[in-house]
């Protein structure tokens, strides 16, 4: 039976927020390290934050990813001032989300009940308002789409026409993707003019990339941690170099070329804000993916979270 929420949910809800989760202590992990101390902000765009608890399944309710990106803020941002802005479409959700975050972190937080790609630009334009030089602007940006990377004819899913120049402005803020492989691959399979995992990393121009898969409830997710500095994996959290062995066998399965998608082991989130900065990394990149596109999608009916 449905609850509250409804934000299109199922088992794999609770193995993707720990991988979200996992995603945003990577980059918190690095920027603490780097910049604590210093009066710097960590600023954090949420495009698809949903009303910050998934309810639908099983007994205990899941945090969703507004509370997930404050439990990972209060551990490691130990010397940084967090400052998110949390954005959707549906006014309940965001009117939940307000109550679900209590009255401390609500007020620590900027919540939009509107369209992401809307709310993109005003974060931007926040953060050039603060006095800071965008070029050194450090954060996250995360998109959690309940889909693959599009934006129906309705306006649901990504804020693709303004991340481009969003992601170009403030280099330094990591791009987080939360993404649904199952619906790429039953849209690839119908024809629709889908852009494939690889070609969606050229396109979105981030020098590395971590990747990161969960396989449930039907469903198989893609994790992608995209960054202009140099990045170690982080094994540990299931996060892979998408140019290292594992990574490209992620980024095959993600492709549909193997029947049996392989497991690397369930991510453990324990200890990560101890994990080990920026050192040497590796560009993952297809040289094919110039100029994908961003598609049209008619009919298509989400998945669940
Ligand atoms: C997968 S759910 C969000 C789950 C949430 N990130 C979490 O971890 O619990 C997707 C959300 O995206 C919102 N959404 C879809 N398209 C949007 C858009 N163009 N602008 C803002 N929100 C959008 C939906 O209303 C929905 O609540």
């Amino acid at each position: 039976m449905s609850r509250q929420s409804d934000q299109g949910q199922s088992l794999a809800t609770i193995d993707k927020e720990r991988r979200v989760g996992a995603a945003l202590a990577v980059s918190m992990s690095i920027a603490n390290q780097r910049f604590r101390d210093r009066g710097y902000v960590f600023w954090h765009f949420d495009a698809n934050a949903g009303s910050g608890v998934n309810d639908e399944i099983g007994e205990e309710p899941v945090p969703g990813s507004p509370l997930v990106f404050w439990e990972a803020a209060d551990r490691i941002l130990t010397g940084m001032e967090a400052v998110p802005f949390f954005c959707d479409m549906n006014l309940a959700r965001m009117r939940r989300l307000k109550t679900v975050l209590g009255v401390e972190r609500a007020a620590r937080s900027f919540l939009f009940p509107s369209d992401n790609n809307q709310a993109l630009s005003v974060f931007a334009r926040t953060i050039l308002d603060s006095g800071e030089r965008p070029e050194f602007v450090v954060g996250t940006a995360l998109v959690d789409p309940n889909g693959w990377y599009y934006r129906n004819r309705k306006g649901e899913g990504v804020p693709s026409r303004i991340l481009l120049a969003f992601l170009d402005k403030f280099p330094r803020i990591d791009l987080i993707l939360n993404l649904n492989v199952s619906t790429y691959w039953k849209q690839a399979k119908l024809k629709h003019d889908v852009i494939s995992p690889r070609n969606l990393l050229t396109y979105l121009r981030k020098e590395y990339w971590l990747v990161g898969k969960v396989t449930r409830g039907g469903n198989t997710y893609l994790q992608l941690i995209g960054r202009n500095m140099k990045t170690d994996p982080h094994k540990k959290v299931g996060l892979y170099l998408a140019n290292s062995w594992e990574g490209q066998q992620i980024l095959d399965v993600a492709e549909g070329k193997r029947q049996q998608p392989l497991e690397f082991g369930m991510p453990d989130v324990r200890g990560l804000s101890q994990a080990p900065g920026l050192s040497r990394g590796a560009v993952g990149r297809d040289a094919a993916g110039q100029g994908a596109l961003l598609m049209r999608q008619e009919g298509d009916r989400g998945s669940p979270c």
